[in-house]
Formats: structure tokens, C-alpha cells, sequence
């Protein structure tokens, strides 16, 4: 009988978008800007098929079935990704820009500032989901319902390998 996968393991993706946004910040202070703006690419790319399948698979389930407190709500999920697709997007303009900018200590200081404050934010919306989407989903669903809804994932086995093919790349 094989073990069945957890709901819950699709949480490591975070562990791979926060190392490529470390990845980004590094190469900010590096003043490698044409690798930061890879990196962040990498990291949207990564951060957008996760939240694809958040939204297309799991927030539907959650919210028709699950019973969740005020702060577990399924909509605070969606606008929180509202709020980082809005973020990210920015923030690749501001990187593909900063070489032009006419101070680009101060620009690029001022990006710094607004990538912390959207930290902030990505790690509320991680510890929202681990105390909630996650393991109530995990609680709810039988292993054959788990297996149904892992293989509608996008995302499901090859994000690590994604994160190196990147990393290979821009060396
Ligand atoms: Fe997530
Ligand atoms: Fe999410």
C-alpha cells in the first residue's frame, strides 16, 4: 500500500519561493540587478503556479466544505494573493529599472523597504495557511480525495527541480 502524500507537503513550495526571494535580495545588495530580476522571475514563476493551485484546487474544497474560524477564512487566502501578485509585479519593475534610476542607492534602498514590508506579509499569509488551509484540509479529506486533488496539481513534484534548473542557469 503506498503512503499517501499529505496536503500539507505541498507547504514546502514556501520553502522554495522564500529561498529564491532571498536569492532576489542577495543579488540586490550585490548590485547584480540583472540576476536579481532573474531570480525574482524564477520566484513569480514558482509563486504563481502555487497560488494557481491553491485558488483551482484547494480554496474550492475549503471553502464548501471546511468549517474555519474568522481568521481562516477562504477569502483573506485570495486577497492576500491579490495583494502579492500586485507586489511582485512592482517589484520586477523596480528591479529591470533601477540601473537608470538617477540615484540608484536611494531607489534601490526604497525597494529593499517595500520587499520587507511584502515579507511581512507573505509570512502571515504562510502562518494562516499552516494553522489553517492545510491542516484542516489534511483532517477533512479521505486518501482518495487527497490523491484526486495532488494529481490536479501543477505544481506537485517538480518545484525543487525547477529552483535548481534556475539556479544552473544563471551561474
Ligand atoms: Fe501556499
Ligand atoms: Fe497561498
Amino acid at each position: 500500500m503506498t503512503k499517501i502524500a499529505a496536503i500539507s507537503d505541498l507547504m514546502k513550495v514556501h520553502n522554495v519561493t522564500d529561498e529564491l526571494f532571498f536569492q532576489h535580495q542577495r543579488s540586490l545588495l550585490h548590485y547584480d540587478f540583472k540576476k536579481a530580476l532573474g531570480y525574482l522571475k524564477a520566484y513569480e514563476a514558482i509563486l504563481l503556479s502555487h497560488m494557481a493551485d491553491e485558488e483551482d484546487v484547494l480554496l474550492p474544497v475549503y471553502s464548501e466544505r471546511a468549517e474555519y474560524p474568522e481568521a481562516g477564512a477562504a477569502k483573506l487566502y485570495y486577497d492576500d494573493h491579490a495583494k502579492m501578485r500586485a507586489h511582485i509585479g512592482l517589484f520586477q519593475k523596480s528591479t529591470a529599472e533601477i540601473e537608470s534610476a538617477p540615484d540608484i542607492d536611494r531607489t534601490l534602498l526604497q525597494l529593499l523597504d517595500r520587499e520587507a514590508f511584502y515579507l511581512r506579509l507573505c509570512s502571515h499569509h504562510d502562518r494562516r495557511e499552516a494553522e489553517y488551509l492545510y491542516p484542516i484540509l489534511d483532517g477533512l479529506l479521505t486518501d482518495d480525495e487527497k490523491r484526486e486533488l495532488l494529481d490536479r496539481m501543477t505544481l506537485r513534484g517538480n518545484t525543487a527541480q525547477k529552483c535548481e534548473s534556475y539556479e544552473n542557469q544563471s551561474d
